[in-house]
């Protein structure tokens, strides 16, 4: 038996567990699950939730429900803050509704210093796992029903990929694919390589398989996901670059539109760059973090590049893409990082004219070598910085966004806008924004609109 054919056989057994709980209840057991960080965590609550809705739980909005899973971020310390705030909203829930479950998952899960937080102060918990056992999840869930107490089921790293578990997507329309785990950089800032493990890659006929499944179910876009999708298949039995998987991606029928993230520019190659001015289907978007335009930070972050090379290569890829946007991540505050850095940075965003950019004060994340340096920046000169280059930010944002008023571009729609009900709410291939009239029979289609009005970050058009 392979794993994935173990897992099946707990998701029967928990589904006898929920049914005989749903009888007690009265009613079918509600579960929600909250995502907490970046699309490879969303991806994750997609199974979460497609494991929970087999075994029989009704999926809600509200944490009010008989079990509640946080799926974690850890990469900045806010993110962690405000897990340890919910927890406590959710222990109030629990003590009007005693076989209430709490879980939590996700990659703060894997920092053992948080463990120890939870076991001594939020008691009330139920179930503890991390990343690399979340295939596990039924079994997990038979495990923390059938027990007293805290379950704790943390592994340092795997190997194991397993597939072909019940997966519940958010959209019907649109789906992420993770292409890779783990990540290999070590950027002395980032958590993110001992959370997530060392770098692996599905096979190429795996990830093939699962789009052409996608795409018989009615999914027109895709996203490739992994931490650093350009060193893609090159650890693989046989090596493969993520050029060649885009090309074979393309090639499947009924996929409209593939994005990917994220993108190292260390080994973002002219392979790629090639692919993507040639096809109809890759999207007109490029995220690209900087983190800083500083060359002197750049080495202190272990980013591999230069603020020369990073401009050369974006110059290459506006050159090569005309019409493409390109988006970044910069943090502010790194240690050492003085005035006249970021004034390198913002340099940078100037030069790059960003269509948008995440800007990130810097967080000390115990254990990686940036936390042990002694030149951290203080709290005021950190949001001084950071107010200034947003402003930048901003204001090339806004630029680019302008560029686009008058033309007719194709847009899927993905949703009924949440203020006015007589629009939708459709997104272009550059990743900007537009609304327009129509109903909710437009969703998921792809449809011309013309552009009419730019306001600020995005549009509001007219469909052709
Ligand atoms: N502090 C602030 N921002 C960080 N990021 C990663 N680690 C940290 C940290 N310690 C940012 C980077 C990355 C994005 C996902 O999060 O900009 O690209
Ligand atoms: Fe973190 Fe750097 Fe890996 Fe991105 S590439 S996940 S910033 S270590």
């Amino acid at each position: 038996m392979n794993e994935a054919q173990i897992q099946y056989g707990y998701i029967e057994k928990a589904k006898q567990i929920i049914s005989e709980k749903a009888r007690e209840k009265g009613g079918s057991l509600t579960c929600c699950v909250q995502t907490f960080g970046c699309q490879m965590n969303a991806r994750d609550s997609e199974k979460l939730s497609g494991i929970l809705r087999a075994v029989g739980f009704e999926e809600i909005e509200d944490e009010d429900a008989d079990l509640v899973i946080y799926n974690t971020c850890t990469v900045r310390d806010n993110a962690n803050q405000r897990v340890y705030g919910r927890l406590g909203v959710l222990n109030g829930f629990k003590r009007r509704n005693p076989h209430m479950k709490i879980c939590l998952c996700g990659c703060m899960m894997q920092e053992p210093s948080v463990i120890e937080k939870i076991r001594k102060s939020y008691g009330f918990v139920d179930l503890i796992f991390g990343t690399h056992n979340i295939f596990k999840f039924a079994e997990l869930l038979v495990g923390m029903y059938e027990s007293e107490g805290m379950l704790i089921d943390i592994w340092k790293d795997t190997d194991q990929i397993v597939e072909q578990l019940p997966v519940q997507r958010k959209y019907p329309f649109k789906s992420g694919i993770n292409i890779m785990f783990g990540c290999n950089n070590f950027c002395s800032y980032c958590i993110v390589p001992y959370v997530r493990g060392r770098e692996r890659s599905r096979k190429p006929e795996e990830i093939i398989e699962e789009i052409k499944s996608l795409a018989a179910d009615g999914v027109v876009e895709i996203m490739l996901l992994g931490q650093n999708v350009n060193s893609y298949g090159k650890n693989l039995e046989n090596p493969i670059s993520f050029a060649e998987l885009l090309k074979q991606v393309e090639q499947i029928e009924g996929i409209e539109r593939i994005r990917f993230m994220t993108s190292h520019p260390k080994d973002l190659s002219d392979e790629l760059i090639q692919v993507m001015k040639n096809s109809e289907k890759i999207c007109r978007h490029l995220h690209l973090p900087l983190q800083s335009g500083s060359t002197k930070i750049l080495k202190e972050m272990n980013r591999r590049y230069t603020k020369e090379q990073y401009l050369a290569l974006a110059e290459k890829i506006r050159r090569e893409i005309p019409d493409i946007s390109i988006t970044t991540d910069i943090i502010v505050g790194f240690p050492g990082e003085t005035y006249e850095d970021v004034q390198e940075t913002i340099d940078v965003v100037k030069k790059v004219h960003y269509d948008n950019a995440f800007t990130f004060q810097y967080s000390k994340r115990t254990g990686t070598p940036a936390a042990a340096m002694e030149n951290q920046v203080c709290k005021e000169e950190v949001t001084r910085h950071f107010d200034e280059l947003l402003a930048v930010v901003q204001d090339t944002a806004r630029e680019q966004a302008k560029k686009l008023q008058g033309q007719t571009l194709d847009a899927l729609v993905e949703e009924i806008n949440e203020h006015d009900d007589s629009l939708v709410t459709g997104r272009l291939s550059n990743n900007m924004i537009v609304h327009f009239k129509g109903g909710k029979e437009l969703i998921g289609k792809i449809v011309p609109v013309y552009l009419r009005e730019c306001k600020g970050f995005y549009y509001l058009g007219d469909m052709q």
